[in-house]
């Protein structure tokens, strides 16, 4: 059960990403991924949301033991996986609050999916709150002139807003001040006692402490492998070259 990556490759012009890569994501877990840059942490993510330029080359993705790797995007979406994008995508000319409505079309299990547009703007405000974003943000065009941390929150309200069973989060935590930090691992903390499971991709040592991680992986020759708070103290330290 819950998500599973069963012995996934996926290769870029011919070289290598990754090479037979298991990975399994049940319900209430918080695993963080960490590596050097370059290594292909955003790739797994893209290949997992069903980017068409990282389509793995073999492999399988299951949920819930059912394969999706042939899925769109959003069939992925609709199954419960949830990917934020280390550089989200800017849309001109599409507002944060149309793009939150028309996405929710995407989610019919989700209680959101039945609001009346003043209930949906009632909780939208109480969200934008909770993230720490003016109401005015619901006007604005999808990520355009977004500073790096408006971004970050605004990644932040789609997971509160959409609420999936698996959320892939790539650095969610950069260009974050101290104070959005620590409310990203309370939200973070808060949907995990809901039921939803994580794969969090992150630099920061003492962010991925703050989360609490229930699994730690770290990206090394192609694979994944698993770390504990010993192995992060010494990354810390003495950087990845050491393992
Ligand atoms: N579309 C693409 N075309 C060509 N090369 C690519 C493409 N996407 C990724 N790569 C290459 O694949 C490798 C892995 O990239 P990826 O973005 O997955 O790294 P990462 O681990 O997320 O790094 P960082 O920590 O810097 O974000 C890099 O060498 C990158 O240049
Ligand atoms: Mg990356």
């Amino acid at each position: 059960m819950g998500l599973i990556l069963r012995d996934l490759s996926l290769k870029i012009a011919e070289n290598v990403i990754f090479e037979a890569l298991n990975l399994q994501l049940n319900s209430k877990e918080i695993h963080v991924l960490l590596g050097p840059n370059g290594i292909g942490k955003s790739s797994l993510l893209k290949a997992v949301a069903g980017h068409a330029d990282y389509v793995p080359s073999s492999g399988e993705i299951l949920i819930n033991d059912e394969p999706i790797s042939q899925c769109t995007p959003e069939i992925r979406a609709q199954k419960g996986v949830f990917v934020a994008f280390q550089n989200p995508a800017e849309i001109e000319g599409l507002s944060v609050a149309n793009f939150l409505r028309t996405t929710l079309k995407a989610y019919p299990q989700n209680p959101a999916y039945h609001w009346t547009a003043t209930q949906f703007y009632q909780q939208l405000y109480e969200l934008l709150a909770q993230v720490g974003l003016p109401k005015e943000f619901t006007s604005r065009s999808v990520n355009c002139g977004f500073s790096g941390g408006e971004k970050k929150r605004f990644e932040l309200l789609q997971l509160l807003l959409f609420k999936p069973q698996f959320a892939f989060l790539d650095e969610l935590d950069s260009g974050l001040d101290v104070d959005a930090k620590k409310l990203v691992a309370a939200v973070i903390t808060k949907l995990q006692a809901e039921g939803m499971s994580f794969l969090i991709v992150s630099h920061d040592i003492e962010f991925i402490r703050s989360l609490k991680p229930t699994h730690l992986h770290v990206f090394k020759e192609h694979r994944l492998i698993s770390a504990d708070i010993a192995t992060l103290n010494k990354i810390e330290a003495q950087g990845f070259c050491t393992l």
